[in-house]
């Protein structure tokens, strides 16, 4: 069994999915990490009755991350998984846990890094369209990628149509490919 430690920043719909993606397999959502504390992942936790932890960033950041290296002291978990977490990581802390951190990203990478990637990827004039989840790197929305899945943009109608269609993949593939790595790895994450 895999003890997982969600991050997110805004509403919070993927790590739902994931909630229940994982029920009725070994593994589960430990705890919800925020750095916003008017985040609709909040009160989705607390429906959910996952334990949250807000922990606001300022500056430097590496203070929020001894932080947030505290929180996860009492999970040890397998993996962490950023899911909307609009904070970029330090180095020093995706070192610490190498090949052990997720991130999920509305495109297809490497197209449409960084923000407002959905609506960049529906006003270019790019033929598809997708999701992009990958293993998180020193980059911004780099490191190697585990899955992706396409459609054609002309499939949808309009803009609210195209990003239904980009939340549903995310949705419905982020908990599967969460699963599927787990499978592969099994030791607690490595802490320096
Ligand atoms: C998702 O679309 C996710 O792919 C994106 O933030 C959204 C969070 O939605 N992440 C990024 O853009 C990372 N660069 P949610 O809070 O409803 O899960």
């Amino acid at each position: 069994m895999a003890e997982i430690v969600v991050f997110a920043s805004g509403t919070g719909s993927n790590f739902e999915a994931i909630v229940h993606g994982l029920s009725g397999t070994p593994h589960m959502v430990a705890c919800l990490i925020t750095d916003n504390p008017n985040a609709p992942a909040v009160d989705r936790a607390k429906r959910l009755g996952v334990p949250h932890r807000i922990i606001p960033y300022g500056k430097p950041r590496i203070e929020a991350e001894t932080r947030i290296r505290a929180a996860l002291e009492p999970y040890r978990p397998t993996l962490i998984v950023l899911a909307g977490f609009m904070r970029l990581l330090s180095p020093g802390f995706v070192d610490s846990f190498p090949d052990r951190i997720l991130n999920i990203h509305p495109s297809l990478l490497p197209r449409h890094p960084g923000l407002n990637a959905i609506r960049g990827s529906y006003e270019s004039s790019d033929e598809d369209a997708g999701i992009t989840i990958h293993i998180v790197d020193h980059g911004v929305d780099t490191g190697p990628i585990l899955f992706q899945k396409s459609f054609k943009k002309s499939e949808c109608h309009d803009f609210e149509e195209f990003e239904d269609r980009i939340h549903t993949l995310e949705h419905t593939w982020f908990p599967v490919v969460i699963n599927d790595y787990l499978a592969k790895i099994e030791e607690p994450v490595h802490r320096r």
